[in-house]
């Protein structure tokens, strides 16, 4: 296995592994390692079956099965396909799935640990994928902020609002999606319990207010971490490869798409395997 760093922030990239091999299980709690410490792991040059990719996903833990089922592998349910690909008028995917801040199913009282993505089709330019470090943005508050900060509760909605900036998913959720998704409550600053290491749990995309507070107050709050955290210095824009597989932790970072910037005729197409995490902590 060869690693090199992804970035100067943070993010690994392994190659000389294949995915699709049955990992003995040092094999496996070592990339277990790689992740939670690195956050951001990009498994090169692999050409992953669904099967191949579910069996790999689900040594994390238990797969969700996305409630925009419509987008669902129509034989492997827990593979959600991102893909702005129509063909004969029917989507092969979402088309712009996640081009918002977020992190994974966190509108779900049980967020996702971890992402799996499988990079089946790649544009020659675009489509890169925007991460930030929760965990060094939160480290790099002041000590007044982190105590203001502790303890508080914040509301996470699927569709948080319609913004015109685009900072929500635009897909619409038919009557029984919407009854699957109420709002959830979180901590605005949680623990990762693989590392004992605290991360602001907050998204432009989806973290609503905060509980208990007046609603200018939790605004302000809200809009000072939606800034703070996406300064560069806690940022890593990913550029993806064909036979690219990138798997990330949602506890300790957030992410963005770009596919609603792709021009007319660019085309990308991933499978997604989402692993259950705990309830935030
Ligand atoms: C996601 O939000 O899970 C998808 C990210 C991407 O398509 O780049």
């Amino acid at each position: 296995m060869q690693i090199s760093p992804l970035s100067e922030r943070f993010g690994v990239a392994i190659d000389g592994i294949d995915l699709g091999s049955a990992l003995d299980p040092e094999a496996f709690d070592r990339l277990h390692r790689l992740f939670v410490d690195h956050k951001l792991v990009c498994f090169k040059n692999q050409s992953l079956s669904a099967e191949a990719q579910i069996a790999f996903s689900r040594r994390f833990g238990p797969l969700e099965v996305h409630i925009l089922s419509q987008y669902n592998h129509p034989e492997h349910p827990e593979i959600f396909r991102l893909s702005n690909r129509v063909v004969d008028g029917k989507p092969m995917g979402i088309s712009d799935g996640g081009s918002y801040w977020h992190s994974d199913l966190a509108f779900q009282e049980q967020p996702a640990k971890a992402t799996i993505l499988n990079a089946l089709e790649i544009p020659p330019e675009g489509g890169d994928t925007l991460f930030v470090n929760m965990e060094a943005a939160y480290e790099a508050l002041s000590d007044e902020w982190k105590q203001r900060l502790q303890g508080l509760q914040a509301v996470h909605r699927y569709r948080r609002k319609q913004t015109t900036d685009g900072q929500s998913t635009q897909v619409e959720l038919n009557d029984a999606q919407k009854n699957q998704t109420p709002d959830v409550v979180h901590p605005l600053i949680r623990t990762n319990p693989d590392t004992g290491r605290q991360s602001i749990f907050a998204h432009k995309g989806m973290t609503a207010e905060i509980v208990g507070l007046p609603r200018e107050e939790s605004d302000r709050i809200l809009d000072f971490l939606f800034e703070h955290t996406v300064q560069p210095q806690f940022r890593y824009d990913f550029r993806w490869s064909p036979g690219d597989v990138v798997m990330w932790d949602n506890r300790s970072t957030m992410h963005s798409a770009t596919t609603r910037d792709l021009p007319p005729g660019q085309y990308r197409s991933l499978y997604r395997t989402t692993v259950r995490g705990e309830r935030p902590i």
